[in-house]
């Protein structure tokens, strides 16, 4: 009588590869999940693929960053000499690059920022350009497909455009369509090591409190090439997660982000809540609501679980 089941092929595994750390270190919110050298994600991506899962999500943490986010497409860039390691050392696993410029700009932000004193603006079309040439490299180190998940506008066309300019019309785009401006990227930020340093994030993500407007951006996304659709955070937003997937029947990925990760870890160290047991039915009422695919750093857990 069950109609849903959850399998390994549903998860995708985020991974942080630092270019500073030489051993991994634990990031203190989130329980379980580390900063990684390169050495330890390439090991991390080899238990993923033991393991059963299919894909990776690639963070970068680069050693300097600056105003021009030069990190982000340097061809020895942190994210593409990953991506080279990973794709050499297991071939058929695929992977997923995470395109923003947050953790490689001194200034946090997700785009290019000018400031007029009190105020802040970030500047979307230079951004696109940068975003565009971050997904670029990443294509030519290999990876398979690229998530943009900066929220400027117009970015999916201009990635898709790039891509085939340069050869790359095999690399697919995972689209974080659908961003909100959420209080649950906390964690996340300690762990990329990309809070901003002024300001906030609402005048690129999305306003919590909007569902047409989430639809209006996912079939933007669609019209500029998105080969899936993500939506985030989860559970708060299982409605639009719903949504997007009835409404346009394109794969759709949701991310279940950092704060709600922990949350759950903080609720089981406690005892308030059996963490497997809750993880099982979070991770069932996602793909009850629509997710083909589901980010989540319970990946490995998962997959283990799925199969018990
Ligand atoms: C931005 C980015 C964020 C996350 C993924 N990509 C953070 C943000 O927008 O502040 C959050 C993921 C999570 O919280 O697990 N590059």
């Amino acid at each position: 009588m069950r109609e849903t089941r959850l399998t390994p092929h549903d998860f995708i595994l985020p991974l942080f590869v630092s270019e500073k750390l030489q051993e991994r270190r634990e990031i203190q919110s989130m329980p379980g999940v580390y900063q990684l050298s390169l050495n330890d994600a390439v090991e991390e991506a080899r238990q993923a693929c033991a393991l059963g899962l299919q894909a990776v999500l690639l963070f970068g943490i680069p050693a300097h960053k600056d105003e021009e986010a030069s990190g982000a497409f340097a061809v020895e860039g942190i994210v593409q000499q990953a991506v080279r390691a990973i794709k050499a050392a297991c071939p058929e696993l695929v992977v997923i690059t995470d395109v923003c410029l947050c953790e490689y700009m001194s200034h946090g932000h997700c785009g290019v920022t000018r400031r007029d004193g009190e105020h802040f603006h970030v500047l979307n079309d230079e951004s696109v350009a940068l975003l565009a040439k971050t997904a670029v490299s990443h294509a030519a180190a290999g990876a398979d497909l690229v998530a943009p998940s900066d929220m400027m506008d117009g970015r999916i066309g201009a990635i898709r455009e790039q891509l085939d300019a340069h050869g790359f019309e095999q690399t697919g785009i995972m689209s974080y369509a659908v961003k909100f401006a959420s209080v649950f990227y906390g964690p996340f930020r300690e762990a990329a090591e990309s809070p901003p340093q002024f300001g906030d994030r609402r005048s690129y993500q999305m306003d919590a409190a909007n569902a047409e407007e989430a639809l209006r951006e996912a079939e933007l996304d669609v019209q500029e090439g998105a080969d899936i659709l993500m939506v985030k955070p989860a559970l708060p937003y299982l409605d639009i997660l719903w949504r997007v997937r009835d409404r346009f029947g394109k794969p759709t990925a949701v991310y279940h982000v950092s704060g709600e990760f922990a949350m759950v870890k903080a609720g089981a160290e406690k005892g308030y809540v059996e963490e497997r047991a809750a993880v099982l039915e979070i991770m069932t009422s996602l793909k009850r609501a629509g997710a083909d695919l589901i980010v989540t750093y319970w990946a490995k857990e998962l997959a283990q679980w799925t199969r018990e």
